[in-house]
């Protein structure tokens, strides 16, 4: 059996090896390093994938929240709600940007935002809702969206683990996360689902002023050469990166795919299980696609499991261990514990297994086996 790993970026390279080394080849023999061809390339393609009128590339995936912000013109002081449960990242940009974070509890089945929580967190000075596409599964942008016009709230999907991911409406019509709300944020972190082989990142919006008004931000606050309009920052894609993008996009779909098939064969093997609640995979809509495969271990000791996987040479993770309402950096008078039940559960039970797109059924039997075993 292949060494296991939480993720196999060197198999999936040696599938792609010529595809992408000679695209990287086409940047070192032509010097295109700073916004070359295969920047603008990339932008396009993505722009076709998502069905979203404007990409804008950008160095990471912080940034793109960070730059996703400012071209919307939040103001130090203006609350913006965001989920309890998820990567700092997601918090971090609007506490630097003195935005006020407004932390709501998370939902138990899907452990993205709760819509009750947001409903309930909305002030006068509420300007935007941030809802975090967890894991890989998007989250209820139709009652976010609905919300969001009704407050006259701006929506930024933070999108770093759910590329490809859809969106599905009670009119039965799909989009792609990321691309609903005013604006999406997107993490090209090499073990995202789209990931490069070093940091990247992107913003997507509909809008052609929000779509200008960014594309000046990352560059400096620039429109046109050495003319500062307004504060920037330097964030760009460099086209390395973007040659690697442009060799696995065309795979994004079949990766996806992979990492749903890994996922229906964990969950076979934990179904009715009594201390095992396995994520349910939506047959109809694509709107998982397992950025991580996260289980909740309930009645049983989940740090004890975690020792049996990792005596058997299994890795496995814990995201994420603490809150963020319980984070030094962003703890606040205003937090309460019992307005978080949900998410402070979820940090005791959950428990992530090796997911990747070079899972073989020979290891998704040792990792059940093995995590079956710990309970008998
Ligand atoms: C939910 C979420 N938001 C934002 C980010 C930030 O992305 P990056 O690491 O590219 O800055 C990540 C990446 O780990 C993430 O998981």
């Amino acid at each position: 059996m292949r060494k296991l790993q939480m993720v196999d970026l060197k198999s999936q390279y040696d599938k792609i090896k010529s595809t992408v080394d000679a695209s990287i080849q086409e940047v070192l023999d032509t010097t295109t390093y700073i916004n070359g061809p295969k920047v603008h390339e990339f932008q396009k393609s993505l722009e076709e994938y998502l069905g979203v009128k404007h990409v804008i590339p950008c160095a990471n995936g912080t940034d793109a929240l960070q730059i996703a912000m400012m071209g919307l013109g939040l103001q130090p002081g203006d609350e913006v709600i965001t989920a309890d449960f998820t990567f700092a990242a997601t918090v971090e940009v609007i506490a630097l940007l003195q935005l006020t974070p407004v932390l709501v509890d998370v939902d138990m089945v899907n452990m993205n935002i709760s819509i009750e929580a947001i409903k309930k967190a909305i002030t006068p000075k509420t300007k935007a809702i941030v809802p975090v596409h967890l894991f890989g599964r998007a989250a209820n942008m139709e009652a976010i969206m609905q919300i969001a016009n009704e407050h006259n709230l701006f929506v930024i999907e933070d999108n770093a683990q759910a590329i490809g991911a859809n969106c599905r409406f009670s009119d039965g019509t799909k989009k792609k996360a990321g691309t609903i709300g005013h604006v999406g944020a997107t993490s090209f972190f090499p073990s995202k689902n789209l990931g490069c082989y070093g940091d990247g990142g992107a913003i997507f919006t509909n809008d052609d002023e929000l779509a200008h008004t960014i594309r000046g931000i990352v560059n400096h606050g620039m429109y046109v050469r050495y003319h500062h309009d307004v504060v920037g920052v330097n964030s760009r894609l460099d086209s390395i990166q973007a040659a690697v993008l442009n060799a696995k996009l065309p795979l994004l779909d079949n990766y996806n795919v992979a990492r749903q098939n890994a996922a229906r064969s964990y969950s076979k093997a934990f179904e009715g299980h009594k201390n095992i609640i396995a994520p349910t995979i939506c047959d109809v809509c694509d709107c998982h696609v397992f950025h991580q495969y996260t289980l909740r271990i309930i009645d049983a000791d989940r740090n004890a499991l975690m020792d049996h996987l990792q005596s058997k040479g299994i890795p496995c993770a814990i995201y994420y261990p603490i809150p963020l309402h319980a984070q030094k950096a962003y703890a606040d008078v205003r937090y309460k514990e019992e307005d978080f039940p949900v998410t402070n559960q979820l940090v005791k039970e959950v428990i992530s297994l090796p997911m990747h797109t070079e899972l073989d059924a020979e290891q998704i039997k040792y990792i059940t086996d093995s995590v079956l075993e710990f309970f008998n």
